[in-house]
């Protein structure tokens, strides 16, 4: 898991120069489809996982996830969610951030870093003991603190040798149901808030896929595969400029 966390954060290292305006978020697609493949010998777990089509996933303003690339090409003030996610070996890591293209305005700017910290409010509180209830609360909390919202219909999920594990949802609110769902010693999982600008209510295009935010307001997300230690948390898609 290490070593997967590791190669999906080299990923968005790897993008990094070329999330410009006037790239194309298909021709990031092939950038990272030919990285992944060819020089991390990694596989890319979205391409024809229930049919998505393309290698990675790219959300521009208020698509909230789940985005497909495609020609259109980014433009100045765009903000764009880059979401990787590669299997090494086997096992799955998964990782995704907020990238701002040339000057943005400052209620964009202010949307990605107030998500950025609700995933660090979440990640702050994992350790052994610990409900994922108080996780899932904590975030939206922050969220609406700071004049957010937090998306209700995608969550967080265990993650291993499945891209996406099957009764472990990381919902990123406080569903109650969630008080009796406690952290573990070893346990992989993903915290990845999808929070808008405006309300958190969302709508899935006809491609079946790309999930956009209701009232066309900002939408913005950052994403790590995290393993619960002893007495804490580690993250295992830390990128060099978080290190
Ligand atoms: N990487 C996304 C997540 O964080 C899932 C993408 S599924 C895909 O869980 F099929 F759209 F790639
Ligand atoms: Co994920
Ligand atoms: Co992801």
């Amino acid at each position: 898991m290490r070593q997967a966390g590791r190669a999906a954060a080299q990923v968005l290292d790897y993008l990094t120069p070329h999330v410009q305006a006037g790239i194309s978020t298909s021709a990031l697609n092939d950038l990272a489809h030919d990285y992944i493949t060819n020089t991390l010998n990694c596989i890319p777990a979205p391409l024809n996982y229930k049919g998505f089509p393309k290698s990675i996933c790219t959300s521009v303003n208020h698509v909230v996830c789940h985005g497909i690339p495609d020609d259109k090409k980014l433009k100045n003030g765009d903000i764009i969610n880059i979401d990787i996610t590669v299997i090494k070996d086997g096992w799955h890591g998964d990782t995704s951030k907020m990238f701002l293209i040339g000057q943005c305005p400052a209620h964009a700017i202010r949307l990605c870093k107030v998500a950025q910290e609700c995933m660090h409010v979440g990640i702050n509180r994992v350790k052994p003991g610990v409900s994922l209830y108080e996780i899932g609360y904590a975030i939206e909390q922050y969220a609406k603190k700071n004049y957010c919202s937090s998306v209700h219909e995608f969550c967080g999920h265990g993650i291993g040798r499945d891209f996406h594990e099957k009764n472990f949802q990381v919902l990123h609110y406080g569903d109650p149901d969630l008080k009796s769902f406690i952290l573990r010693e070893g346990m992989t999982f993903t915290i990845e808030p999808m929070i808008n600008l405006g309300k958190r209510h969302i709508k899935i295009l006809n491609d079946e896929w790309t999930v956009v935010t209701k009232d066309k307001s900002l939408s913005a997300q950052w994403e790590h595969t995290l393993l619960v230690t002893h007495d804490g948390v580690e993250i295992l898609t830390l990128r060099t400029e978080e290190q």
